[in-house]
């Protein structure tokens, strides 16, 4: 899956014109999953309810009370019709699908059990008087079923049979179910749309990763893969589609309707989790590109204006780069790509059939940012990826997940470069996902990349795994890994781990032999096994910050906590240490590799004389921080006040949030930090730029509710001047664009912190541009520059400006510009409208529920909206937490976002009668979320009593005439 809840850069730094500085530490996901109802009862028996008989009293150690599935059975393929209804049932008034299937199984233990995953499926009962008929396919007799139940709790079909199914013996369980068609966004939901004022429904599924069961029963485990023949059963003039290739579709007639049937070919051996079921009146495009058929599906309105062209022109080349870089064709014989209204994660990569949300798949030009469409090819590269890793190849168990996602995570810049060259996208990756997930790693209560198998056994736990440190942590020392391998010899052990394993399942240390051997191969010298360096940092959660003493030329290590008095009760077998590749150079002379695989010592050649700087950690491409002695900053600060073109432009970046960081965790001085910040006077390059914002969203959030306020952006403006003007002329006065694709970024960083520190003249500019857009009803605002404006627009408007964004947003013919709107209505200072507009959070009329939490987040990030936001989750948590899920990510998302400003007495005390107060409903995927929140308001309370004075004191000291 990709991230979904997704920030940009521009959206979050424009955010801090009302002080959205939330980004650094929202984690980007948010799936909301179906909550089990207390009370569910799913036997049915053509229509009349037989409750399931209550059989065992919990605790218990029977089978159908453990999570996972006995090894007794292994599927071989499934038969399986559904026939989803796009309108409502006239009696009950919901909307269902129906369906039959069958699967072939293996008995590989003698047992006389059979249990397979079901959930919310309502069963027909056999002539047997059962929920399912087996019967033995070798030849023979299969035993009779002696009684067949649902098991609500742990989502079994169970059935005990009443004789034992014999080992290397092949059966076939038949069942018929019907569910409902929910507008849950999990297993096969609906989504809604308006066309030409008519509503249209389309039937999705999204089974990642334990809903496959919500729509068929089925041995739902990622190692338990198949072969799947699919039949959907579907309304003329609608497309059907899944993993496979249509094979034929031909008109048949169903309980007195004329419907059509639509036949897959049989999917590549498989797992569940990636099936995918699609019953829409949507249009395509395609292309054929070496053999495989590429299409693209959305809205017909979107395709009609040609919203689908550029993610069927990036399509083609970034699975050619995939096939080249995995050396390794790809095995379907097409690749389906379809942009749903209504969709929770990112994108999703069922194998065949990639489902996305319309903003990561749908660009126009006219509408699309260039954050937009580098988001598109991002999330296409990452979704490709998949189809290799991920697919091909299948983590045995969800405790690896990282491994997945944090792979996808990493090579998405990779197929995006390539998509895309003049971008320079690769770099972009220490922004978005190094520096992220630091902030999330550096506490103590974070956790290691790698758990137990036996620890990941519900649902909640496997989706509470779908977080910033699988994605974010897990891209990033993959990153590290394929650098200090070398790249080739990364993919080449890559390659033959995909070549042993394909069709298959695997753990990631089997990655980690077929590296071992590649690095064997080539010679390569390491301080250590792949496997021993990696562990140090997978099974340990947390990061160095590696020290250099360039006096004495002495190296250490210590693990970093954002914190300095949190204490760490988590042991680790490593003590906390890694193996910390180092590339590092030093003035005028050429870049060095060494390695630190102890606490501390001593590197002859990292002393320095007397006008060299030392510089480590080059281009990020490790997993830690850097500390250096005073002096040493010291130079590296005169280099960037001289010539800060000497220091590489990912450096500057690292310095800037390296410096801010460390003087987080009481390292440094936070007025060392704040020095870092000087030489931008002269920066014109996006990562420094956005490296100081991100860095400084912090001090937003402690302050913009005192009175360092106002002299930090009297500063700021100081600061943002020369690259406001900088932009204004290389653009022609605003009428041109910038070329480069980061210069474009920093232009809107430029506009976003000249408007947010007041400069008068980027205000004007703001209002100016919206007021003519609302007189001539022409937009005439640059795309890459509308999140900005809009907000600042709105900020300084009132309920005129408020009520024509919102009916733009209701009226915005693609999502792009929806989410843009959305965005910017939290920016208002009206209290009234951001009490209004939380109310439409949970009104689906008004807010998807898709859209639900970041919009939320997005009005809790106005200083003004802060205090509401709170107010309103506190009040409705009960609602919200049953209405959109218990075991969604996006919780830790909310709880987060809403508390990020937390820094007194008070509200701490309101966090944890929050905590007391809800004890009974919980929390869900929120749990550690509100302890971290606990954590990083007694936190953040310390930082202000001891910094507050000294920072009023440099901020006033710089702006002095
Ligand atoms: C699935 O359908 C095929 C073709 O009709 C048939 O040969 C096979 O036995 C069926 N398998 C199951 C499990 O129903
Ligand atoms: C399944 O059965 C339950 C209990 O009778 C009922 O409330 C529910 O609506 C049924 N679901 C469907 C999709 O028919
Ligand atoms: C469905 O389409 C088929 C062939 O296109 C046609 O014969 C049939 O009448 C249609 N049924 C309805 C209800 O429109
Ligand atoms: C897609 O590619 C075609 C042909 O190269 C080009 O004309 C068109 O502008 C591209 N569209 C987009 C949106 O990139
Ligand atoms: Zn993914």
């Amino acid at each position: 899956m990709a991230k979904g809840f997704f920030i940009s850069k521009t959206v979050g730094i424009v955010g801090a014109i009302v002080g959205v500085a939330a980004v650094s530490t929202i984690i980007a996901l948010s799936v909301v999953y179906s909550q089990e109802k207390a009370n569910n009862n799913q036997l049915t028996d053509e229509g009349t309810t037989s409750k399931p008989p209550v059989t065992t009293p919990a605790p218990s150690n029977l089978p159908w009370d453990k999570y996972r599935l006995p090894k007794s059975l292994e599927p071989d393929h499934y038969n399986v019709t559904l026939w989803p209804r796009l309108t409502p049932d006239k009696t009950t008034g919901l909307y269902i699908f129906t369906g039959d299937s069958s699967v072939e199984f293996r008995c590989v233990e003698e047992t006389d059990l059979i249990l397979i995953h079901s959930n919310k499926l309502n069963y027909t009962k056999f002539e047997n008087g059962h929920l399912a008929t087996l019967k033995s396919v070798s030849g023979g007799k299969a035993p009779s079923i002696k009684s067949s139940w649902l098991k609500v709790e742990t989502q079994y079909l169970v059935l005990q049979l009443d004789g034992k199914l014999t080992k290397n013996q092949m059966y076939q369980l038949s069942t018929k179910f019907t569910g409902e068609l929910a507008d849950d966004l999990g297993g096969f939901y609906r989504s809604e749309y308006m066309e030409n004022g008519v509503k249209k429904v389309v039937a999705t599924t999204q089974m990642q990763p334990t809903d496959a069961r919500k729509a068929f029963p089925c041995f739902d485990e990622p190692a338990m893969k198949a072969v799947f023949h699919i039949t959907l059963i579907h309304q003329n003039r609608t497309v059907a589609l899944s993993n496979g290739e249509e094979k034929e579709s031909s008109n048949i007639n169903m309980d007195g309707q004329a419907v059509q049937m639509t036949v897959f070919k049989p999917t590549e051996k498989m797992s569940t989790y990636l099936l995918a079921f699609i019953v829409s009146d949507f249009e395509f495009i395609s292309e054929n590109i070496g053999g495989v058929l590429i299409r693209i599906f959305a809205r017909k309105p979107a395709i009609d204006a040609g919203q689908g062209e550029y993610a069927l022109n990036k399509t083609g080349p970034i699975l050619k780069y995939f096939e080249s870089y995995f050396s390794s064709k790809y095995p379907l014989p097409k690749s389906d790509q379809i942009a749903l209204p209504d969709f929770n994660a990112g994108a999703m990569e069922n194998w065949g059939l990639i489902t996305y949300r319309e903003t990561a798949l749908l660009y126009d030009e006219e509408y699309s940012s260039n954050s937009n469409k580098e988001r598109i090819a991002t999330i296409i590269a990452h979704e490709l990826a998949h189809m290799w890793f991920g697919n091909l190849v299948t983590l045995r168990w969800w405790n690896d997940l990282w491994l997945n996602e944090g792979f996808a995570s990493y090579v998405e810049y990779l197929g995006a470069d390539n998509a895309e060259p003049d971008w320079n996208v690769k770099d972009l990756i220490v922004l978005n996902d190094v520096h992220r997930v630091f902030a999330i790693d550096a506490l103590a209560s974070s956790h290691p990349l790698s758990s137990k198998e036996e620890d990941i056994q519900k649902p909640e736990q496997i989706s509470e795994l779908f977080d910033a440190i699988s994605y974010s942590k897990g891209a990033s020392v993959l990153r590290m890994l394929s650098d200090f391998l070398t790249e080739t010899v990364f993919t080449k052990g890559l390659q033959s781990y995909l070549d042993e394993f394909k069709f298959g399942n695997a753990v990631y240390t089997d990655l980690w032999k077929h590296l071992e051997k590649a690095v064997i191969e080539s010679g390569t010298s390491l301080p250590s096994t792949v496997h021993e360096i990696m562990n140090t940092w997978v099974l340990q959660m947390g990061f160095p910050v590696v020290t250099i003493n360039t006096a004495t030329g002495v190296v250490s290590q210590k693990h970093f906590l954002l914190d300095s008095d949190s204490v760490v009760t988590t042991p680790s077998i490593y003590n906390y240490e890694w193996i910390v590749p180092i590339k590092w150079m030093k003035t005028g002379e050429d870049q060095e590799s060494v390695w630190l695989n102890e606490k501390s010592k001593t590197i002859e050649a990292m002393k320095a004389s007397e006008a060299q700087w030392v510089l480590a950690n080059h281009n990020v491409s490790g997993y830690y921080r850097v500390n250096y002695d005073e002096a040493n900053w010291e130079k590296l600060l005169t280099a960037l006040a001289n010539d800060h073109q000497l220091i590489p432009v990912i450096n500057r970046a690292q310095l800037i949030d390296d410096a801010f960081n460390l003087a987080r965790a009481k390292i440094i001085p936070t007025v060392l930090a704040l020095r870092t910040t000087k030489y931008l006077i002269q920066e014109r390059e996006y990562m420094p730029w956005d490296s100081a914002l991100g860095s400084l969203d912090f001090f937003e959030l402690m302050f913009d509710r005192n009175e360092v306020y106002g002299v930090m952006q009297e500063y700021l403006k100081k600061q943002v001047t020369p690259l406001f003007e900088h932009f204004k002329n290389i653009t022609d006065n605003w009428e041109t664009l910038p070329t480069g694709h980061m210069d474009q970024y920093n232009q809107v960083n430029a506009i976003s912190l000249a408007c947010k520190s007041g400069l008068e003249e980027c205000q004007t500019l703001a209002k100016a541009w919206f007021k003519k857009w609302m007189d001539t009803k022409i937009n005439p605002i640059e795309p890459n520059l509308r999140s900005t404006v809009y907000c600042n627009a709105i900020a300084a408007g009132g309920a005129a400006e408020w009520e024509f964004a919102w009916s733009q947003f209701k009226s915005a013919s693609i999502a792009i510009e929806a989410d843009k709107l959305r965005y910017a209505l939290a920016c208002t200072r009206q209290p009234w409208l951001l009490n209004r507009y939380l109310e439409y959070t949970l009104d689906t009329n008004m807010i998807r529920k898709q859209d639900a939490t970041s919009t939320i987040v997005y009005i809790a990030g106005n200083v003004i909206g802060q205090s509401l936001a709170w107010d309103f989750v506190r009040a409705r948590w009960t609602y919200i937490f049953t209405q959109y899920g218990g075991g969604s990510f996006s919780f830790s998302n909310l709880i987060n976002g809403v508390t990020n400003r937390f820094s007194t007495e008070y509200e701490l005390q309101q966090l944890k009668q929050f905590k007391e107060d809800n004890a009974e409903t919980g929390f869900g995927s929120g749990t550690l979320a509100v302890d971290q929140s606990i954590e990083r308001t007694i936190a953040n309370m310390k930082w202000i009593a001891e910094n507050k004075q000294g920072v009023l004191k440099w901020f006033q000291d710089e702006v002095k005439p």
